[in-house]
C-alpha cells in the first residue's frame, strides 16, 4: 500500500485552517480581547426569509409520508435546474437545463470537476488567487503553471500565446484581490482557449458583487465560451449559503474534445460520486429565485457592500493602496511600512485585535499584501475601520 505522495506536497494545513488555529490560540490567551474577524469570507447575515420558509414547508414535506421523498437526482431537481436557467435567460444567457448541475457549493466542484482531466494537462492558474485550485491540481500530480496577476496589470492577467496551457483558472471577480474582468477581456480567454483546445474553468462565486458596467457576471456573456468553459456558481455568499451549502455548475453541451462531450462525462461523474444536494435545501436554493428573494437577498449584498465601502474609506483616508470593494466583498491592501504579509497578520491581530488574511496565502504574487472581507457585520466592520485608522494612522 501506497499513499498518494502529492500529498506531501501540500502545505501542512488549508490556509483558512491554519488562520483559524492562529486565531483561537490568541483569543484562548487573551480572553479580555474582543477580536474582530475579518479573515475567512464567511456571511455573517441570515438567510433570507423567502428561503427560510420554503425550507421549513420542504422539512413538512419530508416528514409526511404523502410528500416525504428519498434520492434525488444527483445532478439537481428540475424545479431548481429551471430557477436557476430562467435567471441566466434575465441576464441575457441561453442555457438548457441540463447544462446545469446543483452542487453543494463550489468549492467541492472546483476540485471534483479534475476527475474529468488527465493529469497530464498542464494547468494554468493566476498568482495570487484561491488556493483550492492549486491545492487539487498538487494532489492529483499535474503540472501548474503561473499567470502575474500584479498591480502592473490591475490583478488581471491576460492570455499569452507562448503559454502552453490545457486547463485555465479564472477567478472573476477575483478571490482575493477584487479584481473583475471585462466582457472585452474574457473574450480575449475564450479565444485563447478555444485557438489551443483549451478549457477554462470559470469561478463566479461573487459575480453577484459586479456593480460597474462592461464587467462580466458569466463567461457565458462571450460569445464562443460554450465551446471551451465550465461555470462554478455558488449560493453561499450571494444568499447566505455557506452553512446550508448549495451551489451550481455549468457545463455546456458545445464543450467536447476529440468528439468526447464534457457534459456527459461529469454526468457520469456525477451520478457515481454524489448523491446530489438535500430536497430541503434545493427547495430554499429554489426561493432565492424568487421576485421576494431576490429582493431580499439584495438587502443583505447592500449591508456588505456597504461595509466595503466602510473599508476602501479607511483605506482611502490612510492613504493606503488597496484594491476590490467596489465589485467584491474583498478589499486587498498593501501592507504597511513594508510589512510582510504575515507581520502584517500578526500585527494587525496582536495591536488591533483585527484578523484578516495574509496576502502570501493565495500564492507568491500576494505576499506584501492582505485582505480583509465586507461579510462581518455592520458595527464590526465600523469597529475594524476605527482600530486600523488609529493603528495605521499614528
Ligand atoms: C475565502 O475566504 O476565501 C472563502 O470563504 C473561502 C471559500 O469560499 O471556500
Amino acid at each position: 500500500m501506497k499513499f498518494n505522495e502529492n500529498y506531501l506536497k501540500l502545505k501542512e494545513s488549508y490556509l483558512f485552517s491554519d488562520i483559524a488555529r492562529r486565531v483561537n490560540a490568541f483569543a484562548a490567551a487573551h480572553p479580555d480581547k474582543k477580536v474582530l474577524r475579518m479573515g475567512i469570507g464567511d456571511v455573517t447575515l441570515p438567510l433570507a426569509p423567502a428561503v427560510v420558509e420554503a425550507m421549513q414547508k420542504a422539512v413538512a414535506e419530508m416528514g409526511d409520508k404523502a410528500t416525504f421523498r428519498g434520492y434525488g437526482p444527483e445532478q439537481g431537481y428540475d424545479f431548481l435546474r429551471e430557477a436557476v436557467r430562467a435567471d441566466y435567460a434575465r441576464r441575457g444567457v441561453t442555457l438548457a437545463a441540463d447544462e446545469i448541475f446543483v452542487s453543494d457549493g463550489a468549492k467541492s466542484d472546483v476540485g471534483n470537476i479534475l476527475d474529468l482531466f488527465d493529469v497530464s494537462n498542464a494547468v494554468l492558474i493566476p498568482d495570487p488567487v484561491y488556493p483550492v485550485y492549486v491545492d487539487t491540481n498538487v494532489m492529483a500530480g499535474r503540472r501548474v503553471l503561473f499567470a502575474d496577476a500584479t498591480r502592473e496589470n490591475g490583478f488581471l492577467p491576460m492570455p499569452d500565446e507562448k503559454v502552453e496551457a490545457d486547463i485555465i483558472y479564472l477567478c472573476s471577480p477575483n478571490n482575493p484581490t477584487g479584481a473583475a474582468y471585462s466582457v472585452e477581456q474574457l473574450r480575449r480567454w475564450v479565444e485563447y482557449a478555444n485557438a489551443r483546445g483549451a478549457v477554462i474553468l470559470y469561478d463566479a462565486a461573487y459575480e453577484r458583487f459586479v456593480a460597474e458596467q462592461g464587467l462580466a457576471r458569466s463567461i457565458f456573456e462571450v460569445e464562443g465560451a460554450k465551446t471551451c468553459a465550465i461555470e462554478f456558481c455558488s449560493l453561499s455568499k450571494t444568499a447566505g449559503f455557506t452553512g446550508t451549502r448549495c451551489g451550481y455548475t455549468v457545463v455546456p453541451h458545445a464543450l467536447k474534445r476529440g468528439g468526447i462531450s464534457c457534459n456527459k462525462l461529469w454526468l457520469r461523474r456525477q451520478t457515481t460520486k454524489f448523491n446530489g444536494v438535500a430536497y430541503i435545501v434545493q427547495r430554499g436554493a429554489e426561493a432565492v429565485f424568487t421576485p421576494a428573494g431576490q429582493a431580499q437577498i439584495e438587502a443583505n449584498l447592500a449591508v456588505y457592500r456597504r461595509n466595503a465601502q466602510r473599508l476602501s474609506a479607511c483605506l482611502d483616508d490612510l492613504g493606503i493602496f488597496y484594491t476590490g470593494g467596489k465589485n467584491s466583498p474583498y478589499i486587498w491592501m498593501q501592507c504597511p511600512g513594508g510589512m510582510d504579509s504575515w507581520k502584517f497578520f500578526d500585527y494587525l491581530l496582536e495591536e488591533a485585535n483585527v484578523v484578516g488574511t495574509p496576502g502570501s496565502g493565495f500564492g507568491k504574487n500576494g505576499e506584501g499584501f492582505f485582505r480583509l472581507t465586507a461579510f462581518a457585520s455592520e458595527e464590526a466592520t465600523e469597529e475594524a475601520a476605527g482600530r486600523i485608522r488609529k493603528l495605521l494612522g499614528r
